[in-house]
């Protein structure tokens, strides 16, 4: 009962700024409530009337006193809004670099949770301290909504597509994992946990439990298994684009257009070839797979043409970063 608190546990770089708009609102709410249910009361006193013959007096509007109480509530409207834009673009937009990526699908009723290493969880998700986590949303089947309180993060997974969002964990313990999102009968089970470790724990963890293949690896046997790796051969110009070196970065198109290669177009690409065919190939040479690879294969695939597309050393990545281009390769 001692833990009685408003707030969960704050276990992210980002929480506290979360909860000081949160305050920010129920300070403003209340206030304002609390203002309005005076005036009501004051009013009512100050204006009741004194006997039954007596007559209000008539009052006419003061311009100065409507554009003081349109102004003031506008520009306090302003601060949320540009605080909360600030806020979702901080938290919604994972950084370029350097981070740990983690993909989560979700299926009713539970959170599968792939690693790179290659380790797999159910409504179980380990993170490390002081590390940026990205973490990419799938769902198997219908909308879900995943929620981790106590870093202030909740997104939707929505069917068809990947959302992600990122934190960076600041203190070991266990928080809660909710779907945010009625999505069936047992929504409400729909639960697991975030165990944040420190970083020699962490890999530790990670060791232990490694042994199996990893996504790229994984994803590497799906391309093989389903024949894509015929037609996109490695380094050379087959019926089909080499996959090399295309994550990540600019595609041109048939139509002319320029799209980034990245997770949603390599999926949609898998999934339905004809919708963005690449400048110099042709339409329906690729068979459609949509409905053939569940969400998470989809993913293997995806960290697999990842992988192809030789990422940076982490200190090459600081010297390209510092030089402010991309890496060549
Ligand atoms: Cu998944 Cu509610």
């Amino acid at each position: 009962m001692g833990a009685l608190s408003i707030f969960p546990p704050r276990a992210s770089t980002t929480a506290g700024e979360v909860d000081a708009l949160y305050g920010f609102l129920l300070v403003v709410g209340i206030g304002m409530t609390a203002l309005i249910f005076f005036f009501v009361f004051f009013f009512a006193i100050k204006y009741r009337r004194r006997s039954p013959d007596e007559r209000p007096k008539a009052i006419h509007g003061s311009i100065p006193l409507e554009i003081t109480w349109s102004v003031i509530p506008f520009l306090v409207m302003l601060v949320m809004f540009a605080w909360g834009t600030k806020l979702y673009f901080q938290n919604y937009t994972p950084p370029r670099r350097d981070t740990l990526d983690i993909y989560v699908t979700g299926k009713q009723w539970m959170w599968k949770i792939q690693y790179p290493d290659g380790q797999r969880e159910i409504n179980e998700l380990h993170v490390p301290t002081g590390r940026p986590v990205k973490v990419t949303l799938a769902s198997e089947d219908v909308l879900h909504s995943f929620f981790l309180p106590a870093f202030r993060l909740k997104h939707d997974v929505v069917p068809g597509s990947y959302q992600t969002f990122w934190f960076e964990a600041t203190k070991p313990g266990r928080y809660h994992i909710f779907c945010a999102e009625y999505c069936g009968t047992n929504h409400s089970q729909m639960i697991g946990w975030v165990t944040v470790m420190d970083p020699v724990s962490y890999e530790t963890w990670l060791s232990a439990g490694a042994g199996g293949s990893s996504m790229a690896e994984l994803g590497q046997k799906l391309f093989e298994q389903y024949g894509c790796v015929s037609c996109h051969v490695l380094d050379q110009q087959g019926r089909c684009p080499s996959l090399r070196n295309v994550f990540g970065n600019p595609v041109k198109l048939e139509d002319g257009r320029t799209v980034i290669a990245d997770e949603a177009y390599i999926r949609e690409s898998i999934l339905n070839p004809n919708a963005k065919i690449v400048s110099g190939y042709k339409r329906d040479v690729m068979p459609v797979f949509q409905g053939q690879i569940n969400e998470e294969g989809l993913l293997q695939l995806i960290v697999y043409i990842k992988s192809l597309s030789n990422p940076p050393k982490p200190a090459a990545a600081k010297t390209a970063a510092a030089a402010g281009k991309r890496s060549p390769q």
